[in-house]
């Protein structure tokens, strides 16, 4: 499938199990992450009320949903990209790009001057190569990850 194919559009509360699947199956390409998501399998949540509130898009390709991405809005205006997962057999073919640039021109249409994100350090150079910069670490509950921002102009 070329970088062009399939289109965007938001996520549904009956497709939250299939969402779920991606999630797991595209955490567990870094093999560190694997242990921790059998222990807690609660870890692997899409939480139907950012469904509900349209918070989560997904990308699809002749029914097939490829990723998908959750953008919430921070208490001081910023946009923070909360998930981003893609299928592991379809990954580097330029759908998490395209789900990035989505959020961020939603995010920015809805008066965010700033997406950031707390990213995984293997998704580090991902990120950069979508325009966002590291300007620090922060933990989360799998280890320490990088707190990257990237700015949205009007
Ligand atoms: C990170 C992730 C969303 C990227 O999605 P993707 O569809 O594979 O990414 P794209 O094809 O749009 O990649 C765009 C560019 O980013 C860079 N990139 C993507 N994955 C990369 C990797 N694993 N290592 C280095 N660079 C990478 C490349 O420059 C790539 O362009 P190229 O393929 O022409 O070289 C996907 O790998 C994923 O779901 N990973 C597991 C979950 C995860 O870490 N999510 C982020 C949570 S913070």
């Amino acid at each position: 499938m070329a970088a062009g194919g399939g289109h965007l559009r938001e996520a549904r509360v009956d497709e939250v199990p299939a969402l779920e699947d991606i999630l797991r199956e595209a955490s567990m390409i870094w093999p560190e992450h694997r242990d921790d998501l059998l222990a807690h399998p609660e870890a692997v949540e899409v939480p139907r009320r950012d469904v509900r509130a349209g918070r989560v898009r997904v990308h699809e390709v002749d029914d097939l949903v490829t990723g998908f991405a959750t953008v919430l809005t921070l208490p001081d205006g910023d946009a923070e990209l909360d998930a981003l997962f893609v299928r592991p057999a379809l990954m580097r073919r330029g759908i998490g790009a395209r789900l990035v640039e989505d959020a961020a021109r939603r995010a920015r249409d809805g008066g965010a001057a700033r997406l950031v994100v707390t990213a995984d350090p293997h998704a580090e150079a991902f990120y950069a190569r979508c325009g966002f910069r590291t300007v620090g670490t922060a933990p989360t509950r799998f280890g320490p990850a990088i707190r990257m921002h990237r700015e949205l102009p009007p």
